[in-house]
């Protein structure tokens, strides 16, 4: 029998990602990518969805010190604690949507975020100037764009569950490609 390991064809050992949904709608197609991007993830990588991004207080550099909130200080933490980072976020009016720069802009001083591998998966060919500003930010922020991990999926205008896109060939095979790619990346760093 093939093991998760040997269809991957990579060794890891207990990798932990965080998942960030640039979408706070309960029904977010971003959200449901990444929850499919957690089932399909190998054995030994763990995708865990970060679910605080909507009580993100506003940025405001005033607190981005001594007096960090409490949440922010978790989101740090958190990002501290695991080896990557995989963003999945809808495009508004040509750009980031305000409650992922807001998380963004708070790692800005962080120690934790810097070197940080990320990918993006973009569930909409026709969003570019979204990601393009994505990437550009999180370039400026010292991330570690893993670009062969990030990947396009054609989930626009579709209501599909989580479980339709794990059934769906077409959908989990670059989604669970683009994992093994960014587990790969990330245990070569
Ligand atoms: C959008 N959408 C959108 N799409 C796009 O390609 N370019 C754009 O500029 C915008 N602008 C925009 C503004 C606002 C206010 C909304 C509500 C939507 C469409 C949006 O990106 C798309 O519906 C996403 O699939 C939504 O993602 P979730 O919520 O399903 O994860």
């Amino acid at each position: 029998m093939t093991t998760e390991r040997q269809r991957y064809g990579i060794e890891f050992d207990h990798m932990r990602l965080l998942a960030i949904s640039g979408s706070l709608r309960a029904a977010s197609s971003n959200t449901a990518v990444l929850q499919a991007a957690a089932r399909l993830a190998p054995a030994g990588v763990m995708i865990e969805l970060y679910d605080r991004l909507g009580d993100l207080p506003h940025f405001n550099p005033d607190f981005d010190n001594e007096r960090l909130p409490a949440i922010v200080a978790e989101l740090r933490a958190l990002t501290g604690a695991v080896d990557g980072i995989l963003i999945s976020s809808p495009e508004y009016a040509r750009g980031v949507p305000g409650a992922l720069k807001n998380a963004l802009d708070w790692l800005v001083g962080s120690f934790e975020f810097p070197h940080k591998c990320v990918a993006l998966i973009n569930t909409s060919p026709r969003a570019t100037h979204a990601q393009a500003s994505l990437t550009t930010t999180l370039e400026t922020m010292s991330a570690r764009l893993v670009t062969e991990a990030s990947v396009t999926l054609p989930l626009l205008g579709t209501t599909l569950s989580v479980d339709e896109i794990v059934e769906r060939a077409e959908l989990a095979g670059p989604l669970r490609q683009a994992i093994a790619a960014f587990v790969e990346t990330i245990g070569r760093h």
